[in-house]
């Protein structure tokens, strides 16, 4: 199975020179204890710090640690228009059916690659290891990983084509999730169209004097570097060189956390890809914010300025509370498209990205998290565990590519038929809740399809469902995939996968 690397080999280079490299940054203290150090783990204190740009680090420290950076509003920000759900809804009509034969035409000749984000762990779930094999299927508890494969097969049962599948790891569960698939069988995929790689990695940074953190004596602390990062180790890992080979224009990408993502969406693809207000380089997927408060970020575009028209998203945190509750005549949210982290993106758009900057790479801008990072002192080597942040982490986000488009589509979406992500343990956004969408979801198929259902006082269904997009990604789909074998209907309680 394919296994990409994500960047070149790296030579170590002689103990001096990173001697002299590190203390010309401020960071020689990396280097305290290289003596008491064996043969390999100073070899692997000084690979680790070869991969790493020091010389971006003071300016970084001073940019992120040692100041907040602040945000800055667009100039005459608004809303972004969008491709709505009901076409009456905000006046704009357009024609679904021909983009969504757009898209499949692209979809059927092999343009279209997959490509999902799952560099981050379950920790936020009280899952220890990848995300993607949590279990998230609402009857079957089949993983994520497993609920996407199928999608894969369901689009290549319905357009006669494989679909190539990359997937980018971190050096934090590259090894587990590479050994997950082939402990599967790759869930019935031909291991040659699944494709792995690497995010790189940030050096995790000393929240009061901008220090890199050490892990352990050989070890240099790193996080990875954000869903941004992903643009670049596309390039970096030959994964776009590889989609060129095969004649993917387009790739389709989506996080991991997700088990109701339309993987390989049609209409969205078609739109992305011929609509006239589109430029083919990045596209989004939105759905309507739940309330004013709900912690999604939001599309925007710049109403004046240098990059007028343009798009982009503003983290819910970073969007002023007035305008957040900016309310239209008939009290809908003015600024109300938010953010499912679902976007379809050229292949040429981040080839172009990587070159125009003569093999240094583009820069996106960086995030700012602070944590609490478990280190060791980098005087005396002993451990230390913090009871407050100590730690600033550094990320980028994949959608700050927006404004770097000419013109960025944003499609609306039904949450109930796409978006059950799982990020908590409990209450929102958890298994539970995502049980629920789906179940809500095929529930909706079903009783279209003259189903009956059983449903509780509130009207919600009273069983349990689950639709794997191998059977269906929507309700005729459905109709056709499951015709004469679906039940009259379901019983209270009863539990039903398709
Ligand atoms: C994200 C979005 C938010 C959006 C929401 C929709 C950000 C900052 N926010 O929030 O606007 O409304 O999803 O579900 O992205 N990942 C990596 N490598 C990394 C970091 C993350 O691969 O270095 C992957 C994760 O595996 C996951 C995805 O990116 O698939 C999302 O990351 P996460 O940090 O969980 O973002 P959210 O807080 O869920």
């Amino acid at each position: 199975m394919p296994t990409m690397t994500s960047a070149k080999p790296i030579e170590v280079p002689a103990i001096e020179s990173v001697r002299k490299r590190l203390e010309a940054v401020g960071q020689g203290h990396l280097l305290n204890f290289y003596d008491e150090l064996d043969a390999e783990s100073r070899r692997s204190l000084l690979a680790q710090i070869a991969s790493i740009d020091m010389e971006s680090l003071p300016g970084l420290i001073r940019a992120y640690v040692h100041q907040k950076p602040e945000f800055a509003l667009p100039e005459s920000v608004a809303p972004a228009q969008y491709y709505p759900l009901a076409e009456t809804k905000t006046g704009r009509t357009w024609d679904r059916e021909h983009f969504r034969a757009k898209g499949q035409s692209l979809i059927r000749v092999g343009k279209v690659a997959a490509f999902v984000v799952a560099g981050g762990q379950g920790s936020r779930l009280g899952y220890e290891g990848p995300k993607g094999c949590f279990p998230a299927g609402a009857v079957t508890g089949k993983p994520l990983f497993a609920i996407f494969a199928e999608a894969l097969l369901g689009a290549r049962d319905r357009y006669g084509v494989d679909i190539p599948w990359y997937i980018m790891t971190s050096p934090l569960n590259h090894a587990q999730t590479v050994s997950y698939f082939e402990a599967n069988g790759h869930f019935g995929l031909k291991p040659a169209n699944v494709m792995f790689f690497q995010q790189g990695m940030m050096p995790t940074l000393d929240i009061k004097s901008g220090k890199v953190l050490m892990a352990g004596k050989g070890e240099v602390a790193t996080n990875p570097d954000g869903h941004g990062g992903s643009l670049r180790a596309l390039w970096q890992s030959s994964a776009i060189e590889d989609m060129k080979r095969r004649g993917v224009e387009i790739i389709s990408y989506f996080q991991v956390d997700n088990p109701i993502v339309n993987v390989v969406d049609p209409v969205f693809i078609g739109l992305h890809a011929t609509a006239p207000d589109s430029s083919a380089q990045m596209s989004s997927k939105m759905v309507s914010k739940r309330d004013a408060a709900e912690k999604v970020g939001v599309f925007c575009c710049h109403g004046a300025g240098r990059h007028v028209g343009r798009v982009e998203v503003i983290e819910y945190s970073d969007l002023p509370g007035e305008l957040a509750e900016q309310r239209m005549h008939d009290g809908s949210l003015r600024f109300c498209a938010g953010s499912i982290a679902v976007h379809v993106l050229g292949v040429k758009f981040v080839e172009e990205l990587n070159r125009n900057t003569a093999g240094t790479g583009f820069a996106l801008p960086f995030h700012r998290a602070e944590k609490k990072v478990a280190c060791i002192d980098p005087e005396t080597g002993s451990a230390v565990t913090p009871s407050a942040n100590n730690a600033v982490k550094l990320e980028a986000f994949v959608f700050d590519a927006l404004p770097l488009c000419e013109k960025s589509i944003v499609l609306e979406t039904d949450r109930v038929e796409e978006f059950a992500p799982i990020k908590n343990a409990s209450g929102v956004d958890s298994a539970e809740s995502s049980s629920r969408i789906q179940t809500q979801r095929a529930a909706r198929w079903l009783e279209s399809l003259g189903v009956e259902l059983p449903r509780d006082g509130s009207g919600a269904p009273d069983c349990t469902l689950e639709v794997s997009p191998r059977t269906a990604t929507n309700a005729d789909e459905l109709a056709s995939a499951a015709a004469g074998r679906l039940p009259k209907r379901v019983e209270r309680g009863q539990r039903l996968a398709l």
